[in-house]
């Protein structure tokens, strides 16, 4: 064995891959154009459409940007004439989940999600009914390491929105054939404001 070459690879063995392979500075410097839409500190809007990437898991966030550019994923329109978003090779997208997932938004800039209205004692009983914690996490944090996005912290309109597409079969949830039948073919509107009623109290 060469002991001289293991001694000089381990460092970097104990980085995160994706640390390693990604370059933060490029991320910032790509995402400064963001910020018009999403936020100073991509922190979003809150009371409008435009969803927090601050801290999103990098993972989940570069799916969404092969999906938005391959269109898997509707684009919002003025994103890829602002951004250019669709423009983006690979490695800028994994930069740029990357530096997105590291953001720390100053405390004066975080933007606490509203309680939306609703019953959220329902909104609990369809989040546990449809086993959404299952892969969301009880407490809505997600599950980053498998790429997907938490619900807590995320704006409310914003989640209203997804999860009617996911109804219509707009947007495509967690890779579900498209001829299938959608789980969430069955929501009515009550149920879709109850969950988001919940989901609001779950801020982080
Ligand atoms: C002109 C406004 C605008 C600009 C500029 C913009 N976005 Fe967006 N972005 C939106 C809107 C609106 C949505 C929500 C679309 C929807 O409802 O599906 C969105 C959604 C997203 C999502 C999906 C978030 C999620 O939780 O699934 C990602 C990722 C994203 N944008 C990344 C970016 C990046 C990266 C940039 C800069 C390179 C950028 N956006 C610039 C308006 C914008
Ligand atoms: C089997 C795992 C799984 C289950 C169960 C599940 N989800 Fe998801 N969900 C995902 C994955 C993965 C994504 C990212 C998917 C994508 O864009 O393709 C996602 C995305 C979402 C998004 C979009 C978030 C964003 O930032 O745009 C919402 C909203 C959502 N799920 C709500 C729910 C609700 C409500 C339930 C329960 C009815 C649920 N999910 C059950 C795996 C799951």
């Amino acid at each position: 064995m060469n002991f001289k070459k293991t001694l000089a690879a381990a460092p970097l063995l104990l980085l995160p891959f994706t640390l390693q392979a990604a370059d933060l500075e490029n991320g910032k410097k790509l995402s400064r154009s963001c910020a018009l839409c999403h936020g100073q500190y991509l922190q979003g809007v809150a009371g409008d459409l435009y969803p927090r990437l601050a801290g999103l898991p990098s993972g989940y966030v570069e799916n969404e940007l092969h999906r938005l550019q391959e269109g898997r994923r509707k684009a919002h329109m003025p994103m890829l004439i602002t951004s250019m978003v669709d423009m983006l090779s690979g490695s800028d997208m994994e930069d740029i989940a990357n530096y997105m997932e590291h953001i720390n938004v100053p405390a004066a800039h975080k933007r606490s999600i509203m309680q939306a209205p609703g019953d959220v004692a329902k909104g609990k009983e369809v989040y546990l009914e449809e086993e959404c914690d299952g892969c969301h996490n009880k407490d809505g944090s997600g599950k980053p390491k498998k790429d997907i996005p938490p619900l807590r912290g995320q704006h409310t309109s914003y989640l209203t929105k997804q999860i009617e597409e996911f109804k219509n079969i707009t947007r495509i949830h967690d890779g579900e054939d498209e001829k299938e039948d959608s789980s969430f073919a069955e929501f009515n509107q009550d149920m879709v404001r109850d969950l988001v009623a919940y989901l609001s109290t779950l801020d982080d």
